[in-house]
């Protein structure tokens, strides 16, 4: 077992550089994190009807996941129980029986297995099928129509597991009626470590005028003044949050659109702001009108504002497989739908400007971390450390500036808290003290101004 507290100094926003880059470190990922974390999957209005499904990963494991008669969701893994065979080969589709393409055992919608070929004659009609369906995923359920699984039957519920994070991300899953995302999701393979774009989307604002000076300008829209990071306008221009169990995002005021310029975008968003006021109070209006880079733990993220939303598939310590939706508002109209979709894709689809940016810095930061003495150095999260704290009016901890790491340094605390934890129990035991080396963190480095 890894001693992730060797890795991770979370009251000095310091990580190994093992966490890119270490088969252990992975397979413990693998089990403590994506084993018991809630994971997305999809989108309820991806999957309508009866017999709808998609598959999806969770960590590493391959799932079906399929609307049921009753309405209900549910998840299977997708290994067949006689062999293991992939018992569906498809993205998505509308099925009412999975059919092992290798001997033709066949499940039922609800996972059952329904039939099998030459059950009489070659099993003598013994064989126990009751026993024998797709296992299920232990927890399967949506909030807002996204929807997650988890394999921890004792974890947390979804709206417990988000907490405090639900209450951001109701803005814009619930301010204007409700979001979907247009799918299918486009596919990519990247060779880095899983962390290296979760981290970036939940915290980094930095990067953008330095890794995207050149396409930002291109783009030509108002944000192409921080090209260089000349202009970036520090004081007031937005927030960074973490919150319980990892999740965070960093928010640039009045930002929603500007990445691509869109006045339509804008001009749609702003005519919601009065009633979005009404509906959610002063500050989620605010957030509502910003830009957000987010993450919600351990491998989602979105950009509300540019709305891309990611899943980050794990494929070993080196290599990932992103999945990429787009994210729209249903009260949208469908031509606005339409541009959303196109900028999206054009910025954070496969070959987007900014996503190409991205790809390559994610992938160097994990192999330029393989050599052995090379991993044994730290990597720095302490920017804004000194301004992290409580809000009158927020929930989690506050960083002041959209361009700091205080969501790095609560997804990297909560990370080290899953993978140490024997059990959900065990990270319960924390929830009434989870922001203390957070706040530990930033005391000292307020002491360390002053003795300065
Ligand atoms: Fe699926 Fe044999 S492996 S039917
Ligand atoms: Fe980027």
């Amino acid at each position: 077992m890894v001693k992730v507290n060797e890795l991770v100094d979370v009251a000095h926003g310091v990580q190994s550089k093992r966490v890119f880059w270490d088969q252990e470190v992975y397979e413990q990922e693998l089990e403590r994190v994506f084993g018991r974390c809630w994971l997305f999957l999809t989108h309820e209005s991806l999957i309508p009807n009866f017999g709808d499904f998609v598959t999806a990963y969770m960590g590493e494991d391959k799932v079906i996941v399929v609307r049921q008669k009753d309405g209900e969701i549910k998840a299977f893994l997708n290994s067949c129980t006689h062999r293991g065979n992939q018992v569906c080969h498809a993205d998505s589709g509308n099925a009412k029986a999975f059919t092992c393409s290798y001997h033709g055992w066949s499940f039922g919608a609800d996972g059952s297995l329904a039939a099998l070929p030459l059950e009489q004659s070659a099993y003598y009609g013994k064989f126990d099928k009751a026993g024998a369906g797709l296992r299920e995923v232990a927890k399967v359920d949506s909030y807002r129509g996204f929807v997650f699984g988890c394999f921890d039957a004792a974890a947390p519920s979804l709206p417990d597991y988000l907490g405090e994070m639900g209450w951001y991300l109701d803005t814009w899953m619930d301010g204007t009626g409700g979001a979907e995302l247009v799918g299918p999701p486009m596919k990519s393979i990247l060779r880095c470590n899983w962390k290296v774009p979760a981290e970036n989307f939940i915290g980094d604002g930095y990067h953008v005028g330095w890794t995207h000076a050149a396409a930002i300008k291109v783009l030509g829209g108002p944000l192409s003044g921080l090209a260089g990071n000349a202009e970036i306008p520090f004081d007031d221009a937005g927030l960074q949050v973490t919150s319980r169990h990892g999740h965070g995002f960093g928010v640039i005021w009045d930002g929603l659109g500007l990445i691509h310029d869109d006045p339509a975008y804008r001009e749609y968003a702003y005519a919601n702001l009065p009633a979005l006021t009404e509906k959610m109070g002063p500050w989620r209006a605010k957030l509502y009108t910003g830009h957000w880079n987010a993450g919600i733990f351990p491998n989602c993220s979105y950009l509300y504002g540019t709305n891309t939303f990611k899943v980050w598939n794990p494929r070993g310590p080196n290599e990932i497989e992103v999945w990429t939706w787009t994210l729209v508002e249903k009260a949208m109209s469908p031509e606005l739908k339409a541009e959303v979709v196109k900028q999206a894709i054009h910025s954070f689809g496969t070959a987007g400007t900014l996503e190409s940016d991205d790809g390559e810095n994610m992938e160097t930061c994990t192999w330029s971390n393989r050599g052995p003495q090379t991993r044994k150095g730290v990597m720095n999260s302490q920017m804004g450390q000194i301004n992290d704290g409580e809000h009158p009016e927020l929930p989690g901890i506050i960083g002041k500036n959209f361009i700091g790491e205080t969501s790095y340094r609560g997804f990297y605390r909560f990370w080290a808290e899953m993978m140490q934890a024997e059990n959900w129990d065990a990270v319960r035991a924390n929830d009434a003290t989870w922001k203390d080396a957070l706040i530990k963190g930033a005391a000292e480095a307020k002491a360390a101004e002053r003795a300065a």
